[in-house]
């Protein structure tokens, strides 16, 4: 979908079904989703629309007994789908690396952070230990860490949230990955610690060239940090763009409620999508048309009947609706200039406190 540099991530009609007891989840049901060198993009939607589990196959993080992964899913022109297990170790962490919510889970709570950034540089590089820890230094400079080589020393539980969101982005970085993949990577942190989380990854993405995806819940965060931001519904993407255009003219009547939904009502900083009406599908008996129908008050006879076609609505722009043609949302327009105002509140460099 980019229209320059090389795709770096690849994912068509990426399906994705858990077996369990009884039933088949179908977690992922064919996503469609180019990321170029450079490029950052955000993906948001609900609570279970899939948004994590996408991000986990790009490095085959799913318990491979129980989980289906099908379609096309290509890294730096690679097929991971075709990767041993010999393959992937290089893959998770050289090529792609991934941060977490919580990097209390990702960091080992017995060793300092220092000594766990040398440690993962040596096992990817030949370097001797002295050399390791000056690139971990070097790290941690990167990430803004104040006072360096003091902080290579601490313990994880020695560091504030945000400070440890940064260790683990250092982390992340140690192997020099071309893709960084970002799970909620602020949820946890004080709303103006994660916008400058998210603007220490746009600028190291600056910096490095990678290519970045990560998952929010914020749309103002998402505005402000991607280049284009894909929307997930009931494990598809149902409209994705360029981050300005999707939000002063969305086109699938979802993207417009979660729009809505953030501009009602008091604005809070950081404020989590607040929830539509109507309850998303069971994802073990999704209906053959369009999974948002049931809620959508614009939906017809033929959304429930049929599934929507991928509508290109210009070389950027993409939306699964059936009435995408028809549908325009002027009043949306307030909302998106809502969403960029909290988000610009935020941006204030000088208030991180962690
Ligand atoms: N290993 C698994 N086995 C079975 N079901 C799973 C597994 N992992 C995820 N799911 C299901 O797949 C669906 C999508 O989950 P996913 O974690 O991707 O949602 P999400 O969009 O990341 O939501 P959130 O915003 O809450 O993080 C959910 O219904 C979830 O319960
Ligand atoms: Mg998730």
């Amino acid at each position: 979908m980019a229209e320059q540099g090389k795709t770096m991530v690849r994912l068509h009609d990426l399906r994705v079904t858990f077996k369990a007891p009884g039933k088949t989840i179908r977690a992922v049901s064919g996503v469609d989703l180019e990321v170029a060198e450079g490029e950052v993009v955000a993906l948001i939607g609900e609570s279970g629309s899939g948004k994590s589990v996408t991000l986990r196959s790009i490095m085959r993080l799913h318990p491979e007994s129980r989980t289906r992964i099908e379609g096309g899913l290509e890294v730096d022109g690679r097929d991971v789908l075709a990767m041993t297990g010999r393959e992937l170790s290089p893959l998770r962490g050289d090529t792609v690396a991934m941060i977490f919510q919580e990097p209390l889970l990702a960091l080992d709570p017995v060793y300092t952070v220092g000594a766990q950034i040398a440690e993962t540089i040596r096992r990817h590089r030949k370097v001797s230990a002295a050399e390791a820890r000056a690139q971990a230094l070097a790290l941690f400079e990167k990430v803004r860490i104040p006072s360096p080589a003091r902080r290579l020393d601490a313990y994880p539980h020695e560091m504030s949230g945000g400070m440890r969101q940064r260790a683990m982005i250092a982390l992340a970085l140690s192997c020099s990955p071309k893709v960084l993949l970002a799970d909620e990577p602020t949820t946890a942190l004080d709303a103006t610690v994660q916008i400058q989380i998210l603007l220490l990854l746009r600028e190291l993405q600056r910096e490095l060239g990678l290519s970045i995806v990560f998952v929010t819940h914020d749309i103002g965060a998402a505005v402000e940090v991607a280049d284009r931001i894909a929307v997930m519904y009931a494990g598809r993407i149902v409209e994705q763009g360029p981050a300005a255009q999707l939000l002063a003219q969305p086109r699938h009547p979802y993207t417009m409620s979660l729009l809505q939904s953030r501009s009602h009502g008091a604005l809070q900083k950081g404020q989590r999508l607040q929830t539509i009406p109507g309850a998303p599908p069971d994802l073990s008996n999704l209906p053959p048309g369009c999974a948002f129908a049931p809620r959508c008050s614009y939906a017809v006879a033929a959304c429930q009947a049929q599934q929507p076609a991928e509508l290109r609505l210009d070389a950027q722009h993409a939306v699964r609706c059936l009435r995408a043609q028809e549908l325009q949302f002027a009043e949306v327009a307030n909302a998106a200039a809502a969403a960029a105002a909290i988000s610009n509140d935020l941006f204030d460099p000088t208030k991180e406190t962690a």
